[in-house]
């Protein structure tokens, strides 16, 4: 059973916003896979991206969370592999969307840009909110992810 469990990583610049999220969560209940990184030295987010990519094919956890500075690079990352739809969110509304009408299964946050609070409720948004399916399960459809996983 892993629907309690989300799977979280970031780069150097994402690393103490994902303390943050990871102490925010633990305390709501949730388990975390922490893929890393684990400390501020300088690191390359696509590894992270990958990571946390990886980590949801191997079934550890449904969906996940990726930060680095800017939230750009570790997305284009995660997007790499295409059972990861993964939504780069400034704002709960981003979020909240991202859910609903794109399945997102990875939530992408950029620790340069965005503070704490909006992050926590951006992960609180994207962690609550139910897929619409409906028009937007065929788009999804179009976007491979039912064959490859
Ligand atoms: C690291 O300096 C920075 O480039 C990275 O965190 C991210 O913003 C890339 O998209």
């Amino acid at each position: 059973m892993t629907d309690n469990v989300i799977v979280i990583g970031s780069d150097h610049a994402g690393y103490s916003l994902k303390q943050v999220l990871v102490a925010h969560l633990e305390e709501k209940g949730w388990r975390i896979v922490d893929v890393g990184t684990n400390g501020a030295a300088s690191v390359d987010y696509p590894d992270f991206g990958a990571a946390v990519a990886h980590a949801l094919k191997e079934g550890k956890a449904p969906r996940g969370i990726v930060v680095c500075g800017t939230g750009i690079g570790i997305s284009i990352a995660a997007n790499r592999h295409d059972w990861i739809r993964a939504g780069l969110c400034h704002d709960i509304t981003s979020a909240r969307l991202c859910r609903l009408h794109n399945d997102a299964n990875v939530l992408a946050l950029g620790a340069r840009l965005i503070g704490e609070e909006v992050a926590k409720d951006c992960v609180d948004v994207f962690l609550a909110t139910e897929f619409e399916g409906g028009r937007h399960q065929r788009r999804v459809d179009k976007l491979g992810f039912a064959e490859s996983m």
